[in-house]
């Protein structure tokens, strides 16, 4: 069967550069556009969809600076929500499917039970807010289209949390990370590697998309410590402290507490479930971050 053509919004991100790579190594045909080519703003947004040559059109594109939407509510909207109604009624026009990336931000993570696909949606910051406008956009246009939520993505093409983490414990004395906020890390490399089982299946909706298990910042920062300390990295801090994420003075957005999510969804669509976190970190690590050191 001949494969469909892909275009991939926010293809110079951290997940869009990983979706773009691998979908290239799998021979798929793809037009990675990014924010030089097309401005999610753009009043010519659809003009420009229309000039382009595709049957998917993934949208890993967003605001995701998670403080600055607080102060930035228009722009965010514009950009989470507004672009992917505006992407879901052109690829509707044309007959093609939109694959559209979104968030654990859209829960309110007060109580703690993975989140699924049917969990109710209730943001406490502008960031999901935003991104929840987005999700009911596309799926109000298609409920065929995908609406892809994640969390914690980390990967080689733009520094995370873990990179920063691991940078604290290197090169300071007492580093410490947020020990009681949990959710479930993506490597960007994982997800990708999920695209192309959601090609071939013929489902929509809401889809969780992340590596599996849960874990809090501190245990996840500390996990990926360890692995380099056993690969004979030095670091100044060798046991990471913790935090409380209530009161923590740098966020001006609220974090959801708990919103590890669950993937049986994904693991039934694809027919394999995902690898757990602490895999994922570990081939991170060595394939990515220990290399970089030189
Ligand atoms: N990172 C996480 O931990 C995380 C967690 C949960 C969900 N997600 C979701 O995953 C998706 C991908 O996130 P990511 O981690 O890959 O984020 P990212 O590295 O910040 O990538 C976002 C991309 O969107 C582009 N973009 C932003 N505003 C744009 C605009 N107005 N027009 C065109 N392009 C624009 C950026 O362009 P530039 O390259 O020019 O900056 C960037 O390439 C997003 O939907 C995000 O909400 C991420």
């Amino acid at each position: 069967m001949k494969k469909p053509k892909i275009a991939v919004v926010g293809a110079r991100g951290r997940l869009g550069s990983a979706i773009v790579r691998y979908l290239r190594a799998e021979d798929f045909t793809v037009d990675a556009i990014t924010r030089d080519d097309l401005c999610l703003t753009d009043p010519l947004l659809e003009a420009k969809l229309g000039d382009r040559d595709f049957d998917v059109l993934i949208n890993s594109a967003a605001q995701t600076n998670v403080d600055a939407c607080e102060t930035e509510r228009e722009g965010a909207f514009a950009v989470n929500a507004e672009a992917p109604r505006r992407m879901a009624e052109h690829c509707k026009v044309r007959g093609a499917r939109l694959f559209h990336v979104s968030t654990d931000y859209v829960y309110d993570g007060s109580d703690d039970a993975a989140r699924t696909e049917e969990s109710p949606a209730e943001p406490k910051s502008v960031y999901g807010e935003s991104k929840l406008a987005g999700d009911d956009a596309v799926l109000a246009v298609s409920p065929e289209f995908f609406v892809l939520r994640t969390s914690w993505v980390f990967g080689p093409d733009r520094p995370s949390f873990l990179d920063n983490a691991l940078g604290w414990a290197r090169d300071t004395d007492n580093a410490k990370a947020i020990g009681d906020k949990v959710s479930t890390p993506c490597y960007s490399e994982d997800f990708a590697r999920f695209v192309p089982a959601l090609i071939a299946s013929d489902e929509g909706g809401i889809l969780n998309v992340c590596n599996s298990g849960a874990c809090t910042w501190r245990d996840y920062a500390q996990y990926a410590v360890e692995i380099a300390k056993r690969e004979g990295v030095r670091f100044r801090t060798e046991e990471m402290g913790s935090l409380p994420l209530e009161g923590f003075p740098h966020f001006t957005a609220v974090r959801p507490r708990y919103t590890a999510m669950a993937t049986d969804r994904l693991a039934k669509i694809a027919g394999r479930a995902p690898r757990s976190w602490q895999e994922a970190v570990e081939e991170y690590m060595l394939r990515h971050w220990i290399p970089a050191l030189g």
